[in-house]
């Protein structure tokens, strides 16, 4: 099996969880469902182990993030190309950063160059959604590699659905044996970036996502929900599914060492 890891970096991603010796996953996936996909970390692990037997729906509230995703499906050739012309410096980072694109492939390249270059693969923005992270400084003599965005064109372009909207925005086809991967926002007070967009994910969101895993319940489906560890939460789905408590090295810190964080899961399976 090839290795496949995700063409960005992610702060939250889920990599961490492919480690973890429990059962990671349900035997049998017919579609899959990623409503939160960031990175798409879990979905790159699972197609390329071909795990996923239908269609597979990839969703974000992050419109450059999915237009992303979309034109490294589509035009890896061209998107490839101009990155390649972008050097990995303190002068092109600010100059790329300060520009605006109405092109989808210009968007897309400057949100990977970005991605790639700025301090800790942080995804932040100002009030206006302007992307404010500072220049990494990481001294890559080549910051992206073209045979692993190459790999995961090929794995997008299979059976695969990608779109932009919040999750709350639109209605799921559910049915038996589908997989839900669910990873949304952290929702603790004391994590430092909690803040992937400017929508705030609060009690109504909450409540769709309650409502959405009794609908995979009802339906057979299986789902993996990433719950950080938000003690509220956690005890309103006691009664929802199988808890474990997972240990995972911290990578949410601007500036300190990494530590070691535990993050509770929830599953059907
Ligand atoms: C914790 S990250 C997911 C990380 C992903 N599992 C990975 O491995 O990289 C949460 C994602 O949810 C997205 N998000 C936040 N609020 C959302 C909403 N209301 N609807 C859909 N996506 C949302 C963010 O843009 C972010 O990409």
């Amino acid at each position: 099996m090839k290795t496949i890891k995700p063409f960005i970096r992610f702060v939250g991603g889920k990599s961490w969880y492919l480690k973890q010796q429990i059962k990671l996953f349900p035997e049998k996936i017919n579609n899959y469902h990623e409503p939160f996909l960031g990175s798409g970390s879990i979905f790159f692990y699972l197609k390329a182990s071909k795990l996923i037997t239908k269609t597979a729906y990839l969703s974000d509230i992050n419109s450059e993030l999915i237009t992303t995703f979309q034109e490294v499906k589509a035009n890896t050739n061209q998107l490839v190309t101009k990155l390649s012309k972008l050097e990995n410096d303190r002068e092109t980072f600010y100059k790329v950063r300060d520009q605006r694109f109405t092109a989808n492939l210009d968007k897309a390249t400057r949100f990977l160059y970005l991605n790639r270059t700025s301090f800790g693969g942080i995804y932040r923005v100002n009030k206006n959604g302007d992307f404010n992270v500072p220049y990494g400084n990481r001294q890559y003599k080549t910051f992206i590699d073209v045979e692993n965005v190459f790999n995961c064109a090929s794995i997008l372009k299979d059976e695969t659905k990608l779109d932009s909207h919040c999750f709350t925005d639109k209605g799921y086809n559910i049915s038996e044996n589908d997989f839900f991967c669910l990873d949304p926002p952290y929702l603790g007070e004391n994590i430092p970036f909690n803040r992937y967009n400017s929508k705030k994910f609060g009690a109504t969101e909450v409540a769709f996502l309650l409502n959405l895993i009794n609908e995979i319940n009802k339906k057979n489906a299986k789902y993996l929900l990433f719950v950080g560890d938000n003690k509220e939460l956690i005890s309103e789905l006691h009664d929802y599914g199988y808890h474990q408590t997972l240990s995972k090295t911290n990578n949410l810190s601007f500036t300190g060492p990494s530590r070691n964080l535990s993050e509770t899961i929830i599953k059907n399976y």
